[in-house]
C-alpha cells in the first residue's frame, strides 16, 4: 500500500482541541501527517515521522482540511451577467431571475450541464474545495430534476432535490399543482439520485405549508432535510427547518430573536457548540445555521450577522451558494474573507465554519477534520497561517489540494 508523508508543515488546522492542538482550531506545529488508501493514518511531531513511498514538502505552509461548501447549484445554464450588472446600478434581487435560467437549463444538453458541473467543480477544487453540496432546482419538471441529480450524483454524495425552488411559468397561479407534482413523481423520480431535499421558503417561492409538506414526504422517502430560509426577509423557515430537524437552514439574513433561540436550543440540545470545535461531533441532531456571504455581496444586501449566531451558540457554517444568479461565485476563501470583514467572524470562526461547519451541516463526521481516520482531503497554503485566508484577499493562496489522498492537478 503506497503511502504520502505531508512534512515541513507551518501549521496543521486540525479542527480537533481535544487531541492537543492549540483553540478552536486545533492547531499544531512541528508535526507531520501520513496518508495511506485515501485516509490520514498518523500525525506527529515531524521527527518521529514513519518513511513513507512518497513525500510532499509543504515548505512551511499552513495545512488545512479541505473546504466542505454545503450549498451550491451547478446544474444550470447560461449566465445572469446581465442581472448582476442591473443590481450593481440598484435594481433589487427578487429571485425572479430564477426562471430564467431555468429555460436555459432546461434547453440544454445533458452534455453542456455536465461540462457546467465539472468545470465549477474543479474551480471549485483549485480553491480549496473538496467536498461540494449539488443542487437541482433549475429543471422543474420531473425528467429535468431527475437529470439534474443524475450529472451532480457524477461527482458528489451530496446532492440535494430542489424541485421547490421557484413554481415555474407553466403552474403560474396553481401553486398547490405544483406541489403536489414535487411531492409525488418528481420526488419518486429524483430520490434515487438524491441525498437530501430543500424548499425556497421565501415569499414569492414556497410558503411554510407547502415548505412543510414537501419536506415530509422528502423525510419519508429517506432524504434528509435542509432549507433556504429568512433571505429576502423575515418568515417561518427558520423555525420550520428546527422543529423538522433539518441538517441545516440556510441563508438566515434576516432573524428574529425566537429564530436565533431556536437555533440556539437545537444546538444545545445536541451538544454540539457554537463553532467552537470543542465537542467531537459524533452527535450532530442540531440545526446549522449556513451564511452564505457571496449572495449579499452580489445582491448587495446587507450581511447576516454571525456574531449574533455564534454568541447564542447556534454552530454556524460558511458556503458560497454557487448559482448564476444571487452569487456566481466557486470560491470559499472568498467567502471566509467577506465572513470576516463584514459578519463579525473572527478569522478562526470563519475557517472552522468553512470546514469543520459544512461537514456538520452536512452530518459528516469524515471531512472537515485533520485527525487520524478521516478522508486525506486536505489544502496546502502557500501561506504559513491559516489568518492569510482573510488578511490577503482574492489571492490565490490554495498551493496544492489532496483528495481522497490524491494530489490534485493544478
Ligand atoms: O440560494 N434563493 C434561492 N436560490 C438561490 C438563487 C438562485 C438564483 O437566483 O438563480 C439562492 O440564492
Ligand atoms: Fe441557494
Amino acid at each position: 500500500m503506497s503511502s504520502l508523508l505531508v512534512d515541513n508543515i507551518g501549521e496543521l488546522v486540525t479542527n480537533v482541541p481535544a487531541a492537543g492542538g492549540d483553540g478552536p482550531l486545533g492547531l499544531r506545529r512541528g508535526v507531520a501527517l501520513l496518508v495511506e488508501a485515501g485516509r490520514v493514518v498518523w500525525i506527529g511531531p515531524a521527527r518521529y515521522a514513519p518513511a513513507a513511498d512518497r513525500r510532499i514538502d509543504a515548505e512551511g505552509g499552513a495545512v488545512l482540511p479541505g473546504f466542505v461548501d454545503s450549498h451550491a447549484h451547478l446544474v444550470f445554464a447560461g449566465d445572469r451577467a446581465a442581472e448582476f450588472a442591473a443590481r450593481m446600478a440598484g435594481e433589487p434581487y427578487t429571485g425572479g431571475g430564477i426562471r430564467t435560467t431555468v429555460g436555459a437549463t432546461r434547453a440544454a444538453s445533458d452534455d453542456d450541464l455536465r461540462d457546467t458541473v465539472h468545470r465549477l467543480r474543479d474551480e471549485a477544487m483549485r480553491q480549496g474545495t473538496t467536498t461540494m453540496e449539488i443542487k437541482s432546482g433549475y429543471g422543474l419538471t420531473v425528467v429535468d430534476e431527475a437529470r439534474s441529480l443524475r450529472i451532480a450524483a457524477e461527482v458528489t454524495a451530496e446532492t440535494t432535490f430542489l424541485g421547490a425552488h421557484v413554481v415555474p411559468a407553466e403552474y403560474a397561479g396553481r401553486p398547490d399543482d405544483y406541489v403536489g407534482l414535487v411531492c409525488g413523481p418528481m420526488l419518486t423520480a429524483a430520490a434515487p439520485y438524491a441525498r437530501w431535499v430543500d424548499v425556497f421558503c421565501e415569499r414569492g417561492a414556497f410558503d411554510a405549508d407547502h415548505a412543510r409538506a414537501i419536506l415530509t414526504v422528502g423525510q419519508s422517502a429517506g432524504l434528509g432535510l435542509r432549507l433556504h430560509a429568512n433571505q429576502l426577509g423575515p418568515g417561518p423557515g427558520v423555525r420550520l427547518g428546527v422543529e423538522l430537524g433539518a441538517a441545516s437552514v440556510d441563508h438566515c439574513t434576516h432573524l428574529s430573536d425566537a429564530d436565533v433561540n431556536a437555533l440556539a436550543d437545537s444546538a444545545t440540545a445536541d451538544g454540539s457548540t457554537a463553532g467552537d470545535g470543542s465537542t467531537s461531533g459524533d452527535r450532530q441532531a442540531g440545526t446549522v445555521a449556513t451564511l452564505l456571504p457571496g449572495a449579499e455581496f452580489s445582491t448587495r444586501s446587507p450581511y447576516p450577522d454571525a456574531r449574533r449566531l455564534l454568541d447564542a451558540g447556534v454552530t454556524v457554517a460558511l458556503a458560497t451558494d454557487c448559482n448564476p444568479g444571487s452569487s456566481y461565485t466557486s470560491s470559499m476563501p472568498f467567502c471566509v474573507a467577506l465572513a470576516v470583514r463584514e459578519m463579525r467572524m473572527t478569522p478562526a470562526e470563519a475557517v472552522w465554519a468553512a470546514t469543520a461547519g459544512g461537514a456538520r451541516a452536512l452530518r459528516r463526521t469524515d471531512v472537515g477534520v485533520l485527525r487520524p481516520g478521516v478522508r486525506a482531503d486536505l489544502m496546502i497554503l502557500d501561506a504559513p497561517s491559516h489568518l492569510h485566508l482573510a488578511y490577503r484577499p482574492g489571492v490565490p493562496l490554495v498551493r496544492q489540494v489532496l483528495h481522497n489522498g490524491v494530489p490534485q492537478c493544478r
